[in-house]
């Protein structure tokens, strides 16, 4: 009898996920006699309302190369998943309609919420595979997601191209990178593109420190600088604040984020020109570089590997330039942020590169 396995990507998208789609049928149509492929649409919510159709082998061309998903993606948060609504338990459903299916096993593409609620559906006795993608490559216990490189490089091409903008202006340009937690995508971008400022989440900075690094630069002679900010990051004074009084007082004072706040207060203690920069989801758009081509396509195969072998409850994963995988358990509600002493950091640190702490 053919085995049945069910795809679906949830949570935000990035580059790379149809190139991990791609690898997996390729190499499950290759290894394994006879499969059929399920297309789960928009993540959970398809799998919740039993939205899926039958793939074919020609789904699969073509795809290598393109941005976003052929399955559609959703939030579907965790914490909404045990909480019954309208009589549906969502639980129950995807249970119900992974068997309506007559599904084998059940690939997961997505991020940090994703696999919480994959080590649950793998608690619930359902086959799952997770495969880690995120452009803010924080999922814990593997060295790099797909999706985090392109979203490197995009952001280098923004901060090169506002770098040249800024020397002739003699402007400080504030440029804030996406992640909310997690610092790696500002920080990579941040040395990639030689800001002269990074600020993430897991540094709470001091803005006259801030201030300090770039009227150092002045008094060099460079009147331009670069600040890359992630769209979580906050002060030390904010650093005492619960999540939500945080939200709470920013929200009062008009800023949702710390970059406009940041460089208003430069403008306002130093006297320079500041301009900030929002790429947005310009970074999670379009085709994944030629670094997530590979790297999704290898998730992709050893996740067929995984599927031929029978091995479930488990998340594909890179370490020390292997892949390999981890125990859902073992990463489902675990972040991996940047410790302050990350190499990294401390290469940057090394450069010159002020985290204003
Ligand atoms: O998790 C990926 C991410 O791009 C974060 O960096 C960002 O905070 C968030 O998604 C944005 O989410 P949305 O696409 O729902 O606006």
């Amino acid at each position: 009898m053919a085995k049945r396995i069910g795809i679906l990507t949830a949570g935000g998208d990035c580059p790379g996920l149809n190139a991990t789609i791609r690898g997996v049928a390729k190499a499950l149509y290759q290894k394994m006699d006879d499969v059929e492929i399920v297309g789960i649409v928009d993540g959970y919510r398809g799998l919740i309302e039993g939205d899926s159709h039958e793939m074919k082998p020609s789904d699969f061309r073509g795809i290598l190369t393109t941005g976003g998903t052929i399955l559609g993606t959703a939030r579907t948060p965790y914490k909404s998943m045990k909480i019954v609504e309208d009589d549906v338990d969502k639980v129950a459903r995807m249970k119900q309609n992974y068997k309506k299916l007559h599904l084998d096993g059940l690939l997961v593409l997505g991020g940090n919420g994703t696999h919480k609620t994959a080590n649950l559906l793998h608690q619930e006795g359902l086959h799952i595979i997770g495969l880690p993608k995120t452009i803010d490559n924080d999922i814990w216990g593997t060295d790099v997601t797909f999706g985090f490189h392109t979203a490197v490089d995009i952001g280098t091409e923004v901060v090169d191209r506002v770098h040249t903008t800024a020397s002739s202006h003699k402007r400080v340009m504030v440029i804030e990178i996406m992640g909310n937690k997690a610092g790696w995508l500002t920080l990579y971008t941040g040395v990639a593109g030689g800001a002269d400022v990074i600020l993430i989440p897991e540094i709470p900075y001091d803005i006259k420190k801030v201030v300090k690094a770039v009227e150092r630069r002045a008094e060099n002679g460079k009147g331009f600088s670069i600040i890359t900010v992630a769209e979580g990051a906050f002060d030390i004074e904010e650093a005492k604040m619960k999540k939500k009084e945080r939200a709470e007082k920013r929200a009062a004072a008009g800023f949702a984020t710390a970059t406009n706040r940041i460089a208003r207060d430069i403008s306002a203690i130093a006297g320079f020109d500041t301009r900030v920069v929002v790429p947005g989801h310009f970074l999670r758009g379009g085709s994944p570089s030629s670094y997530d081509r590979v790297l999704a396509s290898q998730f992709g195969v050893y996740a067929a590997d995984l599927v031929n072998k029978g091995i479930f409850g488990v998340a594909v994963a890179e370490q020390h330039n292997m892949v390999t995988h981890n125990p859902l358990e073992l990463i489902a509600g675990r972040s991996k942020l940047v410790p302050a002493d990350d190499q990294m950091v401390m290469a940057a640190k090394s450069l010159g590169i002020s985290f204003g702490d």
